[in-house]
């Protein structure tokens, strides 16, 4: 139980006291900041696993420097940043943090859809800045939620809970996913539909999907044209899923109403044009981000690490090829 650990970024206390409970050394990154490449590699040499971040770029350089490490614990359902095919090739298991997000994140798709479409943002700021002589005929005029069609692209967990949470709202419901979701279409009578039929039908498009090869730039031009002028687009899925290019073009020549951003294609940076426009909620990447759900992440980020130290099948392996046949 001699176990070295290594956290790139402080988590809530819960996940650190956690580590330290079952291991002798657990250093946590002592700043407030991403870690540079170079302090990256020099911080998981020696360890025996490493609890990381969706900011952390773990590439087979990193597996490299990490030799002998048997796990990498990300504090995120996405696991975009890793190169999982690396970390099996160097026999390092991966995990990740589904469920215990599923409503924080499903949440916060509904944030900025309500904060686009009823223009909360830009209403607030006007009020702040004095602007509020009294109600009027057009002032913030928005679009109706109540009755309209939402379009999930992606019915995985998040993307089902953003469907089930409309049934308040009386919603017709599209989804586009490879497979069918029966839960959807039991509870809400969901239909499943192409992608192009999603867009060109629904009111307010909301994605869902992994970053793979095939989701990249899933929506660009072609994509956006296809929508409604009235429509709106909501993403809190990962940034370059959208072609944000694309987007900042079709938001200022109103090719669609509006969209709500929680993630952005070059993470921190913003497209230019992006920050101008006023039919646009932009969200610093909070998703997950509630007390309650960050402390679940971080004991279950923790709980995967432990158990794969101790060499048992961390409960969220996501590459359980790195066993080997038989082994499980
Ligand atoms: C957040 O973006 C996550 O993948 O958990
Ligand atoms: C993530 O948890 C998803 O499957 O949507």
């Amino acid at each position: 139980m001699s176990w070295n650990v290594y956290v790139t970024r402080e988590i809530p206390r819960p996940g650190i006291d956690l580590l330290k409970e079952n291991c002798d050394i657990v250093d946590v990154n002592p700043e407030d900041r991403v870690l540079t490449k170079e302090e990256l590699l020099e911080n998981v040499k020696g360890r025996d696993g490493v609890l990381c971040l969706l900011t952390d770029a773990i590439d087979d350089e990193v597996f490299r420097a990490a030799e002998g490490a048997k796990i990498f614990a990300n504090y995120a359902v996405g696991y975009d940043n890793i190169d999982v095919d690396a970390a099996t090739r160097h026999k390092v298991m991966i995990t990740n943090t589904p469920g215990v997000l599923t409503d924080a994140t499903s949440d916060m798709a509904w944030a900025l859809l309500f904060s686009v479409a009823r223009r909360i943002v830009e209403a607030d700021r006007f009020t702040r800045e004095g602007g509020f002589k009294g109600w009027g005929p057009m002032l913030f005029l928005g679009g109706d939620i109540t009755g309209k069609t939402l379009g999930i692209i992606g019915a995985g967990r998040i993307g089902a809970a953003v469907a089930l949470k409309s049934k308040g709202f009386r919603m017709r419901v599209l989804y586009a996913d490879k497979v069918r979701n029966e839960t959807l279409e039991k509870e809400l009578g969901a239909r499943q539909v192409d992608m192009d039929t999603l867009l060109k039908e629904s009111d307010y498009v909301s994605i869902h999907v992994p970053l793979m090869p095939e989701t990249t730039h899933l929506i660009g031009d072609r994509e956006l044209d296809l929508m409604k002028e009235t429509a709106y687009l909501i993403n809190t899925s990962r940034g370059p899923v959208v072609d944000e290019k694309a987007l900042v073009e079709a938001l200022r020549e109103h090719k669609i109403a509006g969209a709500g951003l929680d993630v952005y294609e070059e993470e921190p940076k913003l497209t230019p044009g992006l920050v101008e426009l006023e039919n646009v909620v932009l969200a610093p990447h909070l998703g997950s981000a509630t007390i309650e759900t960050r402390t679940k992440m971080a004991l279950m980020a923790a709980g995967n690490l432990l158990a794969g130290l101790r060499g048992e099948m961390p409960p969220n392996l996501v590459n359980p090829e790195v066993l080997g046949k038989g082994q499980r």
